[in-house]
């Protein structure tokens, strides 16, 4: 069982994926959990189980994309349980995508569902967590896509670079407030959202296994937790590389 016990945690894209996978290791810790994400059929037969297991919670059919609806959420989950201990912004897709081939429009939108769906939630998330006693933990998911520009993810790997550039700049900000921040980056995890989409995926986890990792993040709070291994030591090697060589590995590797 998570050692998360007793809290109020938020998770942002939670009816599938790593996100529902999350709700379902902390239900069994007595936790508070407020669940959001657009599907809502999806979201309440996630909430049945956290409820089953032994939590609280409270579905809210939002979108991220909405500042609005963000910020109603967080003032929904305050006048329920009166704080947020702990929120994952876990909201995020990365579709196959090469450069010969996308609109400006598919790069803004892109953009819009990895970068604006953290805004969204994080402005309200730190006014919040600001007059809280003891300030609160924001962790976004992030990706290891997010640590260099790989083939046929450019539009996702832009965006998720941006997040943690944003949330390296409130953490610094906002210690001395007791508000702690971490980006999660996970590298290719078998959820339902990337199964068909043509793209090779060395090492890749199950999304149980993704969600242990997450959960092990907002129990120690790192700045930064990568995983698995094998593929964060692999980008870490790419971006050690003179680039003509990590470029050269990068196309063998995208199968170009
Ligand atoms: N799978 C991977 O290989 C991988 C690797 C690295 C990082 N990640 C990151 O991990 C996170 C979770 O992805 P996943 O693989 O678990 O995929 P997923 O099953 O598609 O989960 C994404 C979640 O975000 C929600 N969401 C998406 N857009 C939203 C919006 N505008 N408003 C509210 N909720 C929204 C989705 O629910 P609704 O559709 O119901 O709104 C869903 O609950 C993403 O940020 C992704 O970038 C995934």
């Amino acid at each position: 069982m998570a050692r998360i016990i007793d809290r109020t945690v938020l998770i942002v894209g939670a009816s599938s994926g790593i996100g529902a996978e999350v709700a379902r290791r902390l239900a069994p810790g007595g936790n508070r959990l407020v669940l959001t994400a657009r599907r809502a059929p999806e979201l309440a037969a996630v909430a049945q189980e956290v409820r089953a297991a032994g939590s609280d919670c409270l579905d809210i059919a939002a979108d991220a994309l909405d500042p609005q609806a963000a910020a109603d959420v967080v003032a929904a989950a305050v006048t329920e349980y009166g704080s947020v201990d702990v929120a994952l912004l876990n909201a995020g897709q990365g579709p196959d995508m090469s450069m010969d081939q996308v609109s400006v429009a598919d790069v803004s939108r892109i953009m819009a569902l990895n970068y604006d769906v953290v805004v969204n939630y994080l402005v309200p998330l730190i006014a919040r967590m600001g007059s809280q006693r003891d300030g609160g933990l924001i962790a976004h998911t992030n990706s290891l896509a997010g640590l260099m520009g790989l083939p046929r993810q450019g539009p996702y790997s832009a965006a998720k670079s941006a997040a943690r550039t944003l949330v390296d700049s409130a953490r610094v900000e906002l210690a001395p407030r007791g508000i702690r921040f971490t980006s999660i980056h996970p590298g290719f995890v078998a959820t339902d959202r990337i199964s068909g989409d043509g793209l090779p995926k060395p090492f890749q986890i199950s999304q149980e296994q993704a969600a242990r990792h997450v959960v092990r993040a907002l129990e120690r709070e790192p700045a930064q937790a990568y995983f698995p291994w094998p593929t964060a030591a692999l980008v870490r090697t790419l971006r050690a590389l003179p680039t003509p060589l990590s470029s050269a590995v990068l196309r063998r590797l995208a199968g170009g």
